[in-house]
C-alpha cells in the first residue's frame, strides 16, 4: 500500500483523476470500478473536465459500480445508477451498454449477485477500482464483520451509514437498509486500487484503516492484503496517521511520482 498526502480536497481529487485518465490513455478497453459518494463528486467532475477539455476518451471503456440500493429502479433519483447517470455518463462519451451496476430492484437478488460477479469475470477482471471510505471503514457497502473474502452479495447497512447518508435521501426514512455490493473478495480481486478520502471527519478512519490491524470489522484495513494499493488523502484526512514522513518522502522521491509531483 502507498500513501499519498495532497495538500487539499481538490488536489487529491485531482490526483486520482489523472491517474484514471493515465491508466484510460494506456488501455483504452479499461474495466473500471466506480464508486460514488460525496467524496468522489469532485473527481467525476474533473474526468467530465479531461473528456472535454483533453479529448479523454470512454468510448471503449467498461464501468462496474461497487453498489446500488436494494430496492431501487435504476430510475430513482436516489439509486445509484442515477447518481453516476448525472455525475459522469451523461457528460462523457461512454457507451451506456458498458457501464454496469447492480439492479437494486432485481427480482431474484442472489441470482443478481451472481450475474454481477460472472459478468465482471466475462470483462476479464477489474483493471481499476476507486473506492471512497465509509464512517463504519466499509468499502463499497461492505459494513463491519463482512468477510474479506466475500464476493456481491446483500448486505445490511449499519446505523452509521444510514446516518451518513440519509439525508442525501428526500425523505431520510425512506433510505434503503439494504444494499448489493461488491464483496471485499471482489474488491481485492482489481488489479489496482485507488482509495480516496478527504476531510477531517475521515481522518481516524483512516488511521485505522492504513495503520490498524486487519480486521473484518473495518473492510477497508483489507487493503493492506493488495498488492497494488494506492490511498490519496488530503492534509486533513492525513491528521491522525503515524507514518505521514515516509508516505511524504515516498510521493517527493520516487520516480513513479515524477509525473504527479508540479
Ligand atoms: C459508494 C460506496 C461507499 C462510499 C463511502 C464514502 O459507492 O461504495 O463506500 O464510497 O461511503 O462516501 P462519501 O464519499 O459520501 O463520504
Amino acid at each position: 500500500m502507498e500513501v499519498i498526502l495532497q495538500p487539499t480536497p481538490e488536489a487529491a481529487a485531482e490526483l486520482l483523476a489523472r491517474l484514471v485518465a493515465h491508466d484510460l490513455r494506456a488501455n483504452p478497453r479499461l474495466v473500471l470500478g466506480l464508486a460514488t459518494g460525496r467524496t468522489m463528486e469532485s473527481v467525476y467532475d474533473r474526468l467530465t473536465r479531461m473528456h472535454l477539455e483533453d479529448g479523454l476518451s470512454f468510448a471503449d471503456a467498461r464501468t462496474f459500480n461497487l453498489d446500488e440500493y436494494v430496492g431501487l429502479p435504476a430510475s430513482d433519483p436516489h439509486s445509484y445508477r442515477h447518481y453516476m447517470q448525472e455525475r459522469l455518463f451523461r457528460h462523457v462519451n461512454v457507451d451506456l451498454r458498458n457501464t454496469h451496476l447492480p439492479r437494486g430492484d432485481a427480482a431474484d437478488l442472489d441470482v443478481e449477485c451472481q450475474r454481477y460477479e460472472e459478468l465482471i469475470t466475462q470483462c476479464g477482471g477489474i483493471d481499476v477500482q476507486l473506492l471512497g471510505i465509509g464512517q463504519t471503514g466499509h468499502i463499497g457497502f461492505n459494513e463491519p464483520l463482512s468477510a474479506l473474502r466475500s464476493r456481491t452479495r446483500v448486505k445490511a447497512l449499519s446505523p452509521v451509514t444510514v446516518a451518513q447518508n440519509a439525508s442525501l435521501f428526500a425523505d431520510p426514512s425512506k433510505m434503503p437498509r439494504r444494499a448489493i455490493t461488491m464483496g471485499v473478495g471482489t474488491i481485492l480481486d482489481a488489479r489496482r486500487v485507488l482509495l480516496l478520502a478527504t476531510g477531517a471527519g475521515k481522518a481516524e478512519i483512516i488511521a485505522k484503516a492504513i495503520e490498524g490491524p486487519i480486521t473484518s470489522m473495518i473492510s477497508a484495513t483489507a487493503l493492506q492484503m493488495h498488492a497494488r494499493c494506492t490511498v490519496i488523502v488530503d492534509e486533513a484526512a492525513a491528521a491522525k496517521l503515524q507514518g505521514t514522513d515516509y508516505y511524504r518522502w515516498i510521493f517527493a522521491n520516487e520516480p513513479e511520482w515524477e509525473p504527479y509531483r508540479s
